[in-house]
């Protein structure tokens, strides 16, 4: 067995070299995969990405996805190990057959269990995926989880996702009729705190964005919403790629697309929440700025819009 993981491993290998970033498995085949991972005990790992850029061997032994997702990380003293080199992307996945409702239970049992995205959290926070409607119209993307998500294991329900949920509320929805996700899927570390809390956020590198990019893409698969607002210079760069643009002035305010998906960027809450600390008129400005975009998303879906709410933040 120890022989045909080392051929899947190497076959792997090859075709990343070749530029193939994901190989369509079976579910069975993946489970398969995975029981024949486990048998093999800790060190042993099924990555597309070589040796020097592997990093579950020192994580907790594999065990059946389901117990990894609702177990929290286990306590300790010392900070989970940050590998230094994160792979390209996860391992390759399937959303396979079923209704909205499996796939998406099939793929957070997925990211929750992904030893990579554990690796990367300290000692007893977790992983967080997207939540809301599947079949929402509105899907909401922000940057990373902060130090609240980390602990709920839910994006946006700290300050920023007050004002988030202010402003869902503003175009008359809930936050149970949209959903709303990250780029990424833990809290990027900064390693110079040692302990298990952490002050202060730090914006994802490329190579960490990349590697939650396709958890991302696969929860919109599922949704398939008719907008994704991007909330953010790194929600946008995420999904606009590296590069695109220096400041998110510059892709706001104009209808984008992301896969053929209509996409609207708007600045962060949080960027809102520090414009209100620098004074009356420069919240006000701010949050002017993203209801605009708000009303712009509102009118493309054809809600009906009261006068009332084309009037809010207008005046200080
Ligand atoms: N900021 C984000 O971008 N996402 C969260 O989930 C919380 C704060």
């Amino acid at each position: 067995m120890k022989e045909a993981l080392h051929a899947i491993a190497e076959e792997l290998r090859r075709l990343r070299s070749l530029g193939v970033r994901t190989v369509p498995v079976s579910e069975e085949a993946l489970q398969a995969l995975r029981s024949a991972v486990a048998a093999q005990g800790p060190v042993a790992t099924v990555q597309s990405e070589p040796p020097q850029t592997a990093v579950v061997a020192e994580t907790t032994p594999p065990t059946p996805a389901k117990q990894r997702a609702e177990r929290p990380a286990a306590p300790s003293r010392e900070p989970a190990a940050k590998p230094r080199t994160l792979p390209l992307a996860p391992p390759p996945f399937t959303l396979g057959e079923g209704t909205k409702q499996e796939r998406w239970e099939r793929l957070r049992e997925g990211v929750l269990g992904d030893p990579v995205c554990q690796a990367q959290l300290r000692p007893g926070k977790k992983v967080v995926l997207g939540v809301g409607d599947l079949d929402a119209t509105v899907f909401f993307c922000g940057e990373a989880p902060g130090a609240e998500e980390e602990v709920e294991g839910e994006p946006f329900v700290g300050p920023a996702g007050q004002k988030l949920t202010r402003i869902i509320n503003a175009m008359d929805l809930s936050r149970e009729q949209v959903y709303i996700g990250n780029i990424m899927n833990w809290r990027p570390r900064i390693d110079d705190q040692t302990g298990p809390e952490q002050t202060g956020n730090r914006p994802p590198t490329d190579e960490e964005l990349g590697y939650c990019l396709p958890y991302l893409k696969a929860q919109l698969a599922i949704v398939q919403p008719r907008v994704i607002v991007a909330l953010g210079a790194t929600a946008a760069k995420g999904l606009l790629g590296p590069g695109s643009f220096r400041q998110v002035g510059e892709v706001r305010g104009r209808w984008l697309a992301y896969e053929g998906i209509p996409l609207r960027v708007t600045y962060h809450p949080s960027y809102l929440l520090r414009q209100d600390d620098m004074g009356k008129v420069a919240g006000m400005r701010a949050r002017r700025s993203v209801w605009e975009d708000m009303l712009q998303v509102m009118e493309h879906l054809g809600m009906p819009i009261s006068e009332k709410q084309r009037g809010y933040f207008l005046k200080t």
